[in-house]
């Protein structure tokens, strides 16, 4: 049987990589972004559907909920980092800087989730994307993903009586992305490849496999979860 797949934010980065592995195996993958040129480009490489949305927009998220009778995998890979203001902004800036976080990184998934989570499949799985930062105290940008953990659990509580297992994966530093923003300095790169245990940075390759799992035949005990994937840069026990 094929399988539906809406990746988020698939357009670059981890999303297009989850993208890919899912288009190998042979599912009908759509992915999304914000412009028409990144999601025409993405959809034409990666030989799947593309569709402009922002998911931080309810209507276009509606229009998106829309093309589906059946969803077997929703991956909300949507996201991105807002810099925090500088020293001394106004209210109205730092304002501005957690609502930007907050909407692309939690209000994206919820938004997204709520508006197709009528057509999930039993068996259908619900994978988004957080981040090491939520242990880091990463700011506004860490705030926005912890709280993802967090709507996670009670998603995971509402959808698995369905047969819909709900995680987080969440990904320590990843290179290969459009994340930051080209201001990533070659010492920043190597303090955060020491800070792992395999002296490695993360690979998109590294999130895809792990979000293909969870999406298996495999891992349909697995939800409720946050799965951290970083070379051992932030341990749990
Ligand atoms: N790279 C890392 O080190 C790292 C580490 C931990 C977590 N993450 C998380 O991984 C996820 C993917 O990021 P990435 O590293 O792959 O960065 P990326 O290359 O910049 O990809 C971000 C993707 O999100 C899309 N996007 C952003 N805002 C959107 C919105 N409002 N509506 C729809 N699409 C939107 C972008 O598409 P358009 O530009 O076409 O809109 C793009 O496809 C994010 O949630 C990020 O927070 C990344």
């Amino acid at each position: 049987m094929t399988h539906t797949v809406l990746v988020t934010g698939g357009t670059s980065g981890i999303g297009r990589a989850i993208a890919a592995a899912f288009a190998a195996d042979g599912a009908e993958v759509f992915v999304t972004g914000r412009g028409p040129e990144t999601v025409g480009q993405a959809a034409k490489e990666l030989e799947v559907h593309g569709v402009v949305c922002d998911g931080t927009d309810a209507g276009q998220v509606a229009s998106l909920a829309a093309r589906f009778d059946t969803l077997d995998v929703l991956v909300n890979a949507a996201g991105g980092l807002t810099r925090p203001p500088a020293e001394g902004a106004s209210l109205d800036e730092v304002l501005a800087v957690w609502q930007a976080n907050l909407a692309q990184n939690l209000i994206s998934a919820v938004l997204t989730t709520a508006a197709v989570q009528d057509r999930f499949t039993d068996g259908a799985s619900v994978i988004s994307i957080g981040s090491i930062g939520a242990e880091r105290g990463g700011g506004a940008y860490g705030a926005s993903k912890a709280a993802l953990a967090a709507w996670n659990a009670t998603l995971s509580a509402q959808l698995a009586p369905r047969g819909v297992t709900c995680n987080v994966i969440s990904a320590g530093y990843i290179a290969g992305t459009n994340f930051f923003q080209g201001k990533m300095t070659d010492e920043r790169h190597q303090a955060l490849v020491e800070e792992t245990h395999d002296k490695r940075p993360g690979a998109v390759e590294d999130i895809a496999a792990t979000a293909h799992f969870l999406a298996s035949s495999g891992a349909r005990h697995i939800t409720g979860q946050t799965l951290h994937v970083n070379g051992g840069a932030y341990t749990t026990r």
